[in-house]
């Protein structure tokens, strides 16, 4: 995890840089000759190693989404229409549309259409350089059907070669079952806290718990009702806080210790600080920046990345990529709205969808960044330099992605 001025660290490798893979992980890098002589040292020689040259090429660690909603049915291209009409989200969820139309819809769908929809996205995300994908589930909103999301998630992880985290995000909307009753939010929450926990913790894929804490869906207290629960049965926690009006999510996310606070676009000046205060006391919660989220509600209010990170605050970003509100897999491009909306260099954003990305999902053990001893996840991109990366904005650069040591998309050589 890199913060402040740390976040702008992107560790860049000059002078013929070389990494060597063995086993899935890596080990050993930096200058050519060096990893030679380590090789040696562990009786290895190099010539006993399938290669990829990346000369002239730009290597980076295998990009890490921590934020998307991958499972759902169907699509929701009208509400762009709508939005230009002047809808907002939390309007047209409010008359039965958003997140519900695509509950009705994913209930309905078979597994395997859902696997199909998963594989090809999850295709998609490996192409432009991602190699571990947070999956939410929340268009289930019952006890079955958010578990067969976890499931499913967990499954596509298992086929790989995209690792899957699975959150559990029953608390995304109030459930149909319950929107005509007055009480219907406490009651929901009341579900997904004594039916729906319990049984995401006995299934034991979920590593995540994650709450749509907004005005007009959760309130902080909701919120903090299921995550305080969650963390009881052993999930991480992470909140989708602030997104469009604040609610004091982002201090929540402070007081609970979550793993990551996400969206952020309207956040106060408290909510900054009680990150940043939580960062200096050594228990860091990432905040995870959408900002495709942000383009795609035809909104000019992007989150303060720049204050988060000049506040000591570490700042991961990701796609989102859910059919309502953010309809890419593509996190490079993430990259590019990170640096054109958000005031991030190129390098802080490379941190932000690696490092930062991985600490948020409690991984940066394995991955997001490249040392020995780390998961071989690694990208090479078709640009002299990270710089460049963000800077083609939307184009294909990926030449060659490796995933646990090896070539799983791209040129082989
Ligand atoms: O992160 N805000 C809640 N969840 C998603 C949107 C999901 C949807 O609209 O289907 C988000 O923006
Ligand atoms: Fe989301």
């Amino acid at each position: 995890m890199r913060r402040g001025s740390g976040q702008a660290d992107a560790a860049v490798l000059t002078e013929q840089p070389a990494i060597a893979t063995r086993g899935g992980d890596i080990i050993a890098i930096g200058r050519r000759q060096d990893v030679r002589r380590q090789l040696e040292g562990l009786g290895l020689s190099e010539g006993a190693f399938d290669s990829i040259d990346a000369s002239g090429a730009t290597v980076t660690p295998g990009l890490v989404d921590p934020h998307t909603h991958l499972l759902f049915a169907g699509t929701r291209e009208r509400e762009i229409t709508l939005r230009q009409r002047g809808a907002g989200y939390l309007e047209i969820l409010a008359a039965g549309g958003g997140i519900l139309s695509t509950v009705a819809q994913t209930r309905e769908a078979t597994s395997e259409s859902l696997l199909a929809h998963g594989r090809r996205w999850l295709e998609a995300m490996l192409r432009v350089g991602v190699t571990t994908v947070e999956a939410k589930s929340g268009y289930g909103l019952q006890r079955a059907a958010e578990l067969r999301l976890l499931a499913l998630a967990d499954s596509l992880g298992d086929e790989g070669p995209v690792d899957v985290v699975p959150t559990f995000l029953g608390a995304h909307a109030v459930a149909p079952e319950y929107r005509e009753r007055p009480d219907g939010a406490d009651a929901y929450i009341e579900e997904v806290v004594s039916e729906q926990l319990p049984a995401v913790a006995e299934q034991g894929i979920a590593r995540f718990c994650d709450v749509f804490c907004e005005p007009g869906v959760f309130s902080p207290e909701q919120s903090r009702r299921v995550l305080d629960s969650a963390r009881g049965l052993d999930l991480g926690l992470r909140m989708h806080a602030d997104e469009i009006e604040n609610s004091g999510g982002a201090q929540l996310a402070g007081q609970l210790g979550c793993a990551s606070a996400d969206h952020l676009a309207a956040v106060s000046d408290e909510g900054v600080a009680a990150l940043a205060a939580a960062a200096d006391r050594g228990a860091p919660v990432v905040a995870t920046l959408l900002p495709a989220t942000t383009l795609n509600l035809m909104s000019d209010h992007y989150a303060p990345a720049r204050g988060l990170i000049d506040a000591g605050v570490p700042v991961a970003i990701g796609s989102d990529f859910n059919p309502g509100t953010s309809p890419t897999p593509n996190l490079p491009l993430v990259m590019s709205l990170a640096c054109l909306k958000l005031g991030m260099s190129p390098a802080e954003a490379l941190t932000a969808a690696t490092a930062n990305a991985a600490h948020s999902l409690r991984l940066s053990d394995r991955v997001g960044s490249l040392e020995p001893g780390m998961q071989a996840d690694i990208v090479v991109w078709d640009v002299p330099s990270h710089t460049q990366i963000p800077y083609w904005v939307g184009a294909s650069l990926v030449r060659t992605v490796v995933k646990r040591g090896e070539v799983v998309f791209g040129a082989m050589t």
